[in-house]
């Protein structure tokens, strides 16, 4: 995989943030997710690659489009895994809260963690910490591990934590060796990512239990970032329970980094859709729309900030597969 396929992915996610940033604040989920899933079903399809989707919407009588399993791209090679989440924070979207994101990740055929567990328990953090951190360690040796990792007291950490009355005793833990939190209320993919990057988000560890299609998209950035995840599943009830046992997983394992994505090649794209730390939001200036992205490559290690301005008339006059991405959505 000599090509950076990530800055094909960077038009796959730009595509899917316009389509959603339409729907900003319309208090309407599923017609974001909806713009989001069309447009970047459209766009992957002129990807040159053999995908399948192994992060996606849902299982095929669910999700009638990004379904798990379903093949994308243009059948060319290289035979590729796809993560997908058209909107990360889907409620952040929809009240037009800041934070939602449109991301996408590839890798190697079969090098994704799949399970059927909706959620993980994770522990991310950047290059400096990496290899230090262990899951099963209470939380304080982990805080005291990467604080001698970043040269820093954990007094000086931010570790950011979705808010969740599952993680009171997580906050408890953390409040406790004297390490300042950041409660974010979705979107635990830009999270991590931030986590890797604390020299620029100020953010130096995410923590806590999140959905597991996220997870797997986050160690994707991990990967090509050069910082450190481990995950264990966290299910439920006894039938998710069942489910892991199924699957041949031990709920006690801890997954580590290559465990959650395994290749070699990796890609991973985002663009924000509403305004988030990380990422700009899509703006809309009449014939043009600007949007914010991050490219990454695992091969390289290179992470782009991409600003972009699309030109509507342009792509209309093209007919190019993002052409209606920028469309005023329905009722607009
Ligand atoms: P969606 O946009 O797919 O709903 O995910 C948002 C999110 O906050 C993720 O970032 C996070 O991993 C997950 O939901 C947490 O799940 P829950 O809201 O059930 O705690």
């Amino acid at each position: 995989m000599d090509r950076n396929l990530a800055l094909e992915l960077v038009r796959v996610t730009e595509g899917a943030a316009m389509a959603a940033a339409r729907w900003m604040g319309r208090d309407d989920k599923e017609a974001a997710d909806g713009a989001a899933v069309e447009s970047m079903r459209r766009s992957l399809s002129f990807v040159d690659m053999a995908g399948i989707v192994k992060i996606g919407e849902g299982e095929k009588d669910q999700a009638p489009m990004l379904y798990i399993g379903e093949t994308v791209g243009n059948g060319n090679r290289p035979e590729v895994d796809v993560a997908v989440d058209p909107i990360d924070g889907t409620r952040l979207v929809a009240r037009g809260l800041p934070g939602g994101i449109a991301t996408v990740a590839l890798a190697e055929r079969d090098t994704l963690l799949q399970t059927h567990c909706a959620y993980m328990e994770k522990l991310v953090v950047g290059p400096r910490a990496r290899g230090v951190i262990d899951l099963r360690l209470p939380v304080r040796e982990n805080l005291e591990r990467i604080a001698a990792a970043e040269g820093r007291s954990v007094e000086d950490l931010t570790v950011v934590v979705l808010d969740r009355p599952r993680h009171e005793q997580l906050l408890r833990d953390i409040r406790a060796a004297g390490t300042r939190v950041k409660l974010i209320t979705d979107g635990d993919v830009a999270g991590g990512v931030m986590a890797a990057l604390p020299d620029r988000s100020g953010i130096d560890c995410l923590m806590g239990v999140g959905g597991a299609p996220e997870a797997v998209l986050t160690a994707c950035a991990m990967r090509c970032i050069g910082g450190d995840m481990q995950c264990r599943l966290w299910p439920r009830d006894d039938a998710e329970r069942a489910v892991i046992a199924a699957e041949g997983f031990d709920e006690r394992h801890v997954f580590s980094l290559e465990e959650l994505c395994g290749g070699h090649n990796i890609f991973f794209a985002a663009t924000g859709i509403t305004d988030g730390e990380m990422l700009a939001g899509v703006r809309f200036l009449g014939d043009e729309v600007r949007t914010s992205s991050v490219v990454m490559r695992s091969y390289s290690g290179t992470v782009r900030w991409m600003d972009s301005v699309h030109n509507l008339p342009q792509l209309r006059r093209r007919q190019s597969p993002f052409r209606s991405t920028g469309e005023p959505g329905p009722g607009a």
